[in-house]
C-alpha cells in the first residue's frame, strides 16, 4: 500500500498532530509551516525521521487547502545538522545502499511535491540537511546559517542525491570545491554562490518565508504547478523533449478556469481570484 492511499482513507491533520514524534506542523492560512524538531541532536535526520517526512508530504499533497510549504527546523541553531551519524555508523553495505535509497526517495517526493516548497534555513544546514535545502524548490536563510557538504570528512558522501543537485544550482566547479573540501560557507557567501535567493536576520525568518511563498501562492496554482513540472522535467531531460513537454502543459493550461481569469482579471484591471482549476 502506497502512503498516499493511507492518507486518503483517514484524516491526516489529526494524524499529523498525535502520530510524529519528530517532525510538527503549523497551518497558517494555505500555508504549512512543516517543522523538524529533534533539537537535543541538532534537528539530524535518522531513518524514523526522514519517513516521517515521506508522510508529512504525502498527506499534504493530498490537502487541496495546501498552496505551499515552509520547511523549517526547530530551535535556533540548526535546520538539520546532517543525517543522524550514530545510526550511519552502524550501517553495513546493503544498509548503507538503504539509507541512502530512503532519503533519496523521500528528497525527490519533495522535488516533485506539485506545490512550492521553500526550505528557510535557521542555522546548520549540513550533509543531509544541506541536502534537503537543494530538493526544496526555494531557499532562504538566517544570518547565522551555514551549509556544507562534510560527508567527506566521515568517509562518505552525500547520499540524498546531493552529489547530483549541488552542482545542478551552483554550478560544477563550486559544487565539487564545496563537496570535495567538506568545508562550510556561511549565509553570505551561500547567497553570492546562489544557494539561498536572500540573507535574512533569524528573527524574521519565518516571516520573511511566508512572504516569499506568498508572492507564489497568490498566482495560478495550476500554472505553478505546472511551471515546476516543466522546469524539473527539462533539468532531467533532452533539451528538445523538454521543449515538447512545456508546449504540452502551457497547451494544458489554456483549458483551465485559471487562464481565463488570470487573463480575464488582466484586461478587467482587477486582482486574479484563482481557484485552482
Ligand atoms: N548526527 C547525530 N548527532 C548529531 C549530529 C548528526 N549529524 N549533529 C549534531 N549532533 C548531536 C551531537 O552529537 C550532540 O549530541 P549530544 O549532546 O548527545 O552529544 C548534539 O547534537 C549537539 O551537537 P554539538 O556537536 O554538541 O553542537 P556544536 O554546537 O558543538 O556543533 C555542529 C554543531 C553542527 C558543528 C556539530 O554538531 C557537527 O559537526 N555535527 C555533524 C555535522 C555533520 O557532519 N553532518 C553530516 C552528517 S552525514
Amino acid at each position: 500500500m502506497r502512503r498516499s492511499d493511507v492518507f486518503s482513507a483517514r484524516t491526516y491533520r489529526s494524524l499529523i498532530m498525535t502520530d510524529l514524534t519528530y517532525i510538527r506542523v503549523e497551518w497558517d492560512g494555505d500555508l504549512a509551516v512543516v517543522v523538524i524538531d529533534r533539537q537535543d541532536k541538532l534537528n539530524a535526520l535518522n531513518a524514523d525521521l526522514i519517513s516521517e517526512l515521506g508522510d508529512v508530504f504525502a498527506g499534504l499533497r493530498a490537502d487541496d487547502k495546501v498552496r505551499g510549504v515552509i520547511l523549517i527546523g526547530a530551535g535556533e541553531k540548526a535546520f538539520v545538522a546532517g543525517a543522524d551519524i550514530a545510526e550511519l555508523a552502524k550501517m553495513d553495505a546493503v544498509g548503507g545502499v538503504q539509507v541512502s535509497r530512503q532519503g533519496q526517495e523521500v528528497f525527490r517526493e519533495i522535488e516533485r511535491f506539485p506545490k512550492p516548497v521553500l526550505a528557510a534555513v535557521g542555522g546548520y544546514a549540513l550533509g543531509g540537511g544541506c541536502e534537503l535545502t537543494l530538493a526544496c524548490h526555494l531557499r532562504i536563510a538566517s544570518e547565522n546559517a551555514w551549509f556544507g557538504f562534510p560527508e567527506v570528512s566521515l568517509g562518505i558522501i552525500p547520499g540524498y542525491g546531493g552529489t547530483i543537485r549541488l552542482a545542478r544550482l551552483i554550478g560544477l566547479g563550486r559544487a565539487v570545491e564545496l563537496t570535495l573540501t567538506g568545508e562550510r560557507v556561511g549565509a553570505e557567501r551561500a547567497a553570492e554562490i546562489g544557494l539561498v535567493s536572500a540573507v535574512v536576520p533569524r528573527s524574521e525568518l519565518l516571516d520573511r518565508a511566508k512572504a516569499l511563498l506568498h508572492k507564489v501562492t497568490r498566482n495560478g496554482p495550476v500554472a505553478v504547478r505546472m511551471a515546476l513540472e516543466s522546469i524539473y522535467r527539462g533539468v532531467d531531460t533532452s533539451f528538445s523533449e523538454a521543449q515538447d513537454f512545456e508546449s504540452s502543459l502551457f497547451g494544458l493550461l489554456a483549458s483551465t478556469e485559471d487562464m481565463k481569469e488570470g487573463m480575464s482579471a488582466f484586461l478587467e484591471k482587477r486582482k486574479a481570484d484563482f481557484k485552482g482549476r
